[in-house]
């Protein structure tokens, strides 16, 4: 059996040392700069975690000026072979209503400014150009072990979806919140990619927690999206997430991750064209 180390990143609010078990925090530098904040190592259910606050344990950073590349740098140097991040969105589908969790399976990339990329050909960055495939965008595997964790444990989650991931920070026109749904959208955040995206390029395994916080502004009745009904809804649900996530990680530890771990690792390679 593989040993696992599993990287939680927490989406806002989503970041409570609480669920680590003999934490410490680690502060680290990388070749991109510095992470959102301090790692916080330590065990959930026996498992050996880091927890990352995407934006910072005092929310300072907007999502387009995380600094996703540093964050997954220092995840995967501190041995991460998983990460599980969580992430509160916009729900844009009548089916899934505010407080759903959902394990989504694909996104569509409408962010504008960010470094998707550790091959920019930056002297001490890695050498060479990366084609990342992005399908499967989510891992399967783990996307499947969160599901039946959930089911098992009675906690109801959705199978799928589609998050559309913007630039932000403002929040989306009515327009543009139909045009997504029109495109096929079923969630909208702000931050999946590039994170997806420098995960799969450093070869670590990738799943994504979505829990819906309002209904953006495609209705035409009801609330329309506000930081503060974010919020709320968010304060409501977070214990869900956080019981979810003490379920999911040793029910993680029982599988045999070995030819996934190999395979990603494989893919991360292969994926880098080197200068002749
Ligand atoms: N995060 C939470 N709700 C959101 C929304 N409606 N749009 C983008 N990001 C969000």
């Amino acid at each position: 059996m593989a040993q696992i180390k599993i990287g939680i990143i927490g989406g806002s609010g989503l970041d409570d040392p609480d669920i680590l078990k003999n934490r410490i925090e680690k502060s680290v530098s990388t070749p991109y700069g510095e992470p959102s904040d301090v790692m916080i190592l330590g065990e959930i259910g026996g498992v050996v975690c880091v927890l990352l606050a995407r934006h910072g344990r005092k929310h300072d950073k907007m999502p387009g000026n995380v600094n996703y590349r540093a964050n997954i740098w220092a995840l995967k140097e501190e041995g991460c072979t998983h990460i599980i991040a969580t992430n509160a969105c916009g729900s844009l589908r009548e089916t899934i209503p505010p407080g759903s969790l959902v394990i989504v399976d694909g996104f569509l990339d409408r962010t504008t400014k960010r470094q998707q990329t550790f091959y920019d050909g930056e002297s001490g960055h890695p050498p060479g150009v990366c084609h990342m495939p992005m399908e499967p965008a989510f891992h399967p595997l783990m996307r499947q072990v969160i599901l039946e964790a959930a089911c098992g444990a009675k906690i109801k989650v959705l199978n799928g979806g589609c998050i559309v991931v913007i630039e932000g920070p403002r929040y989306s026109s009515k327009m543009e919140s139909n045009m997504y749904r029109l495109l096929g959208g079923d969630l909208i955040g702000m931050t999946t990619v590039p994170e997806v995206v420098l995960a799969k390029e450093v070869g670590l395994l990738y799943a994504v927690i979505a829990m819906a916080t309002d209904w953006d502004c495609w209705r035409d009745s009801g609330e329309k999206v506000s930081h503060d009904a974010v919020l709320k809804v968010f304060q409501e649900n977070v214990k869900k997430i956080l019981s979810l996530l003490q379920i999911i990680i040793p029910k993680m530890a029982q599988e045999n991750w070995c030819e996934a771990i190999e395979e990603m690792q494989k893919l991360a390679k292969d994926s880098v064209v080197l200068p002749n």
